[in-house]
C-alpha cells in the first residue's frame, strides 16, 4: 500500500508520515524543503519536493497512491492568503483527478460548513466544495477545532509579561485538540478500506475550554499562579499580529476568525461522541509545548533554578 502525505514536515503531516512508516506503508512525503524531510527520508519515505499550487508536481507525487492526505498550507507572513489558498485548492483537486487517486483524507476545519466571515477558514469552505465535485473519489473531510499547538508560540510572551492576551471572549468555551489526535484519526482513515463516499468528521478534543481555563492550565504547568487572561480588542489583536510579522490580510483574517468564534458562527454541529471526542488533554500537551517554545523548566544544573513544585 502506498500513501502520499502533503505537509509532511508540518505538524499533522509529519506525525502521519511517521505513523504510516511504522505500519510498513510506502510513504511519499511532500513538502518544499528537503532538509525538513530528511528524517522521514532516512526512515524510508520517498520525498517529493514542490509547491502545493503546482498541479503537475502534485499529480506526479500522487501517482500510484492508494490514498492521499491533503491540506492547504499557508505562510502567515505572506500576503495574498485567499488567492494562494485558491490556487492550491485548484491544483490539489486537479492533481487528484489527474493521478486517479480514489481515496482522500483532507485536513479541513470546524467552521468550513459556513459560507463566509470565518477568516482563514473561508478557503476551506470553497475547497471542501471543490473536492466534493470529484467523481469516483472516497473523501473524508476532517474538521478539527483549535489546535493546542497554537498556544506554543505565545508561551514566551505569556511567561515574560504574566498576561495571556487574546481577543477571544473569556466567556466562550471552544473545543480544542492535539495534532497527535488529528494524526491518529487521519492514519486510521487512510488505512481503513471499508468507508466510502463523502464523509465529514469533526474532531473536538476531550472537552471545551475557555481562555481563562487555558491560562490556568498554563499557569499550573509553569508554577506561575500570577498568570492571567486578558481579552484585548480586535484592533489591538490586529496591531499585535502585524507587529509579530503577520501579513496585513492574514492578520485581518485571524481577527475575523476570532470574531467568528466569539459570535458562535464557528461551532460544532456533530455533538460529542466517541467519533468526535479525542483523548489528549491540554495538560498532556503542555509539557511538550513548554519544551519546544520555552526554556521552562530550566535545567537543574543552571544557576537560579526554579523547580516547579
Ligand atoms: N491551527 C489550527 O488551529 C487549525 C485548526 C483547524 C484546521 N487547521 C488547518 O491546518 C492546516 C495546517 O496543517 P498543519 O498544522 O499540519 O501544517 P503546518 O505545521 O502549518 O505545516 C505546513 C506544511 O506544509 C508545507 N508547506 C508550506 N507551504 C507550502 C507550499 N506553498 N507548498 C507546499 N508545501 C508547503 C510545510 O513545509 P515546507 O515549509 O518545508 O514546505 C509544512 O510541511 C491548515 O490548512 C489549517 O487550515 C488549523
Amino acid at each position: 500500500m502506498k500513501i502520499a502525505v502533503m505537509g509532511a514536515s508540518g505538524r499533522t503531516g509529519s506525525l502521519i508520515a511517521q505513523g504510516l512508516l511504522q505500519a510498513d506503508i510506502e510513504v511519499v512525503a511532500l513538502g518544499r524543503d528537503a532538509r525538513r524531510l530528511a528524517v522521514l527520508q532516512c526512515q524510508g519515505a520517498q520525498v517529493a519536493l514542490g509547491n502545493a499550487d503546482d498541479a503537475t508536481y502534485l499529480a506526479h507525487a500522487f501517482e500510484g497512491a492508494d490514498a492521499v492526505y491533503t491540506l492547504l498550507p499557508y505562510d502567515l507572513g505572506q500576503p495574498g492568503y485567499l488567492a494562494s489558498q485558491e490556487r492550491q485548492s485548484t491544483a490539489i483537486t486537479r492533481a487528484i483527478a489527474m493521478a486517479g487517486v480514489g481515496r482522500v483524507v483532507q485536513l479541513s476545519s470546524l467552521g468550513a460548513d459556513q459560507t463566509g466571515a470565518t477568516g482563514m477558514i473561508r478557503s476551506l469552505h470553497t475547497h471542501e466544495a471543490r473536492l466534493g465535485g470529484l467523481e469516483d473519489v472516497d473523501l473524508l473531510l476532517l474538521r478539527p477545532s483549535h489546535f493546542f499547538e497554537n498556544f506554543g508560540p505565545v508561551l514566551p510572551t505569556v511567561l515574560a509579561s504574566g498576561v495571556h492576551a487574546d481577543a477571544v471572549d473569556p466567556a466562550v468555551k471552544l473545543p480544542m485538540l492535539s495534532t497527535h489526535d488529528i494524526a491518529d484519526a487521519a492514519i486510521a482513515a487512510l488505512l481503513e478500506p471499508h468507508w466510502h463516499g463523502r464523509l465529514i468528521r469533526e474532531l473536538l478534543g476531550p472537552c471545551d475550554l475557555d481562555f481563562v481555563e487555558v491560562t490556568a492550565l498554563i499557569a499550573a504547568q509553569a508554577s506561575r499562579p500570577d498568570l492571567r487572561y486578558q481579552q484585548i480588542s480586535p484592533a489591538e489583536l490586529l496591531a499585535r499580529l502585524r507587529e509579530a510579522g503577520f501579513a496585513t490580510d492574514v492578520a485581518a483574517l485571524c481577527v475575523e476568525l476570532v470574531e467568528a468564534f466569539n459570535s458562535g458562527l464557528i461551532h460544532a454541529s456533530q455533538g460529542r461522541s466517541a467519533a468526535t471526542t479525542t483523548p489528549t488533554t491540554l495538560q498532556d500537551a503542555l509539557p511538550d509545548l513548554f519544551a519546544m517554545y520555552t526554556e521552562w523548566p530550566q535545567r537543574s544544573d543552571q544557576a537560579g533554578t526554579v523547580s516547579p513544585s
